[in-house]
């Protein structure tokens, strides 16, 4: 038998985990860097409507003087519902708007997934994959979603009018597996639910948002097991001395 050193054993195995990290770790389906497309560059075409420039101003009214970089956000969010999507020239006009350089917007739009910045379908389709939505089987909510729709993650439909997106947590763990249509959560879901949901869709019916079970909100399915005698009074568990 030919014994090697302990060194070979730990070079090796030192190789293998070089060799696991030596590629990026996937995090996103989005690009985090932009580039500019026909589509999307400083000049695409962005101006507010005359509403909605009132409607920045409203939000710019909520914060000090001095303080309009903070209305970033629900500015940007603005530009998106008008727009459906946010291109650059859109970034750029918020940055105008509130005095920051562009950079600082092009940080709060790449770090924030909620900006879409290419176009997205008429329906944003995003579902997600983390822990709790995987052990409910998200993977076949998202097997149906692409076998009905013709499309993979990151991909919109030929006629615009679906979009897949796969996202991390999206909060409603306790009602998993779960999808984010736009502004709306459907949960609870089961294949049949996502087929009748995506088949609505298609024929011009708004499904109806949350639960798919018979549930109100994230409440237990079989009743309530705690909390269930009426709250006791002031004072309750209180020492008689104090
Ligand atoms: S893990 Fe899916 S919503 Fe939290």
């Amino acid at each position: 038998m030919i014994r090697l050193p302990l060194a070979t054993f730990v070079r090796s195995s030192a190789r293998q985990l070089r060799a696991i990290h030596s590629s990026s770790v996937k995090a996103s389906d989005q690009l985090f860097v932009h580039r500019d497309s026909d589509e999307n560059n400083p000049n695409t075409p962005f101006e507010f409507t005359p509403e909605n420039m009132k409607r920045v101003n409203d939000i710019i009214a909520n914060y000090p003087d001095g303080h309009k970089a903070a209305a970033v956000i629900p500015v940007l969010d603005l530009a998106q519902r008008q727009h459906g999507w946010t291109p650059i020239s859109a970034m750029n006009k918020v940055a105008d708007i509130l005095d920051m350089p562009k950079m600082r917007v092009y940080e709060v739009a790449t770090f924030y997934t909620m900006f879409n910045r290419n176009p997205v379908g008429k329906y944003h389709i995003q579902i997600c994959t983390t822990t709790p939505c995987m052990l409910r089987d998200s993977d076949s909510i998202l097997d149906i979603i692409k076998s009905k729709l013709g499309i993979k993650v990151g991909e919109t439909t030929k006629d615009k009018m679906f979009t897949l997106t796969e996202v991390e947590c999206l909060g409603a763990c306790v009602n998993a597996p779960m999808v984010q249509i736009n502004d709306n959560y459907y949960e609870d879901l089961s294949v049949k639910d996502m087929t009748e949901i995506i088949d609505d869709l298609k024929a011009g019916r708004m499904p109806k948002a949350g639960p798919r079970r018979k549930r109100f909100a994230s409440e237990p399915e079989g009743g309530l097991t705690s909390l269930t005698e009426p709250p006791k009074g002031p004072g309750f568990g209180v020492r008689d001395d104090l």
